[in-house]
């Protein structure tokens, strides 16, 4: 079942008052370097960058942090690439020192970290987390405002990590620039919200649910998925083209689909921001919009649109080589 709203922020709070409602427990756990909006409870919920609780502080109570396997900066040995088992020990951990899990509403955790870092979680890890949310009756939110609708090459990134939610969020691409986001629960969780629990004026505006259909026709029947993963397969195979040619900078190429980055570096492997920030402003002067992100400002992320062709991405490619080769001489 759904519920409408107008932003990310907005369905992130919503699932967090659903999570409060439905358990009739306090607690929140988020995951380090995580992004989940910009209202006060997603603020409270927010790490990724302390920008964006400063002067909020007084935030929501009762929210604690694990930490998001950040493969290629962690302080645990990696054997044999496998996520390191403090990972896993972490929530076990928090329960005994922290905050009991019988006081946990739920875990918000997005499948791909975002504005954290375009990082990509191992799998077993995210079955874990929704193993640790069955052993402990808590409900698990995936916020899928950025990965989702497509993004990642499935309508949703957790499809990747064969596990399921108990509540979802969407916004973003899922109106297509339309002011529209959803709050998505099973059915036996939303019966639980009554009419009047929670509510806004403008939610389920209908010129932007007409525009959110026309998005899901163009995804499913139109090939938009397809080319999702068609084309992020051949973007990530020429960032790593990218990489051979200046492994000095580009420390790390990762994500799914068209939700893609590289991590760019010094030859010692620590961040390089300054080089993040030229490459982005050179590329702007050649016609290429790039963002940044993560919490050392150090990944150039790639977001191309759906629909974009092999053509366009060799275009961004070489924009991004010469950049890289007018920075570096
Ligand atoms: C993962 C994630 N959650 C929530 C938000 C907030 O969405 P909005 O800006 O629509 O409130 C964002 C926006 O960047 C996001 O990336």
């Amino acid at each position: 079942m759904v519920y409408f709203s107008n932003s990310g922020a907005e369905a992130n709070e919503g699932a967090i008052k659903l999570a409060k409602y439905v358990t009739g427990r306090p607690g929140i756990i988020a995951f380090r370097g995580s992004f989940h909006g910009r209202t006060l409870a997603t603020t409270s919920l927010t790490s990724s960058n302390s920008a964006y609780r400063k002067n909020y502080e007084g935030l929501l109570p009762s929210v604690y942090f694990a930490e998001y396997p950040y493969l290629y900066r962690t302080p645990y040995e990696v054997k044999d690439g496998k996520c390191p088992k403090e990972y896993f020990e972490q929530f076990e951990n928090m329960f005994h020192t922290l905050i009991d899990p019988s006081m946990v509403a739920a875990i918000m955790m997005e499948p791909v970290q975002g504005e954290g870092g375009y990082i990509v979680p191992d799998k077993e890890f995210v079955q874990y987390v929704r193993q640790i949310c069955d052993k402990y009756g808590i409900l698990l939110i995936f916020d899928e405002v950025q990965s989702g609708m497509g993004r990642t090459g499935t309508l949703f990134a957790y499809e990747h990590f064969g596990v399921k939610p108990d509540i979802l969020t969407s916004a973003k691409g899922i109106a297509n620039g339309f002011p529209l986001s959803a709050v998505i629960g099973k059915k036996e969780i939303m019966e639980k919200w009554p009419a009047g629990a929670h509510g806004g004026t403008f939610g389920g505006n209908p010129v932007a649910c007409a525009a959110a259909n026309a998005v899901l026709d163009e995804l499913i029947d139109g090939g938009m998925l397809d080319n999702c993963k068609k084309m992020g397969d051949y973007f990530k195979g020429k960032l790593f083209e990218l990489q051979k040619k200046y492994p000095d900078v580009i420390g790390d190429v990762r994500g799914i689909g068209l939700m893609l980055a590289m991590e760019m570096v010094h030859p010692d492997k620590t961040p390089d921001a300054a080089i993040t920030e030229a490459i982005r402003t050179k590329a702007l002067e050649k016609g290429l919009l790039l963002l940044s992100c993560g919490t050392n400002h150090n990944i150039v992320r790639y977001i191309a649109p759906t629909i974009v062709t092999e053509a366009e991405i060799d275009k961004a490619i070489a924009i991004v080589d010469e950049s890289i080769a007018e920075i570096l001489s």
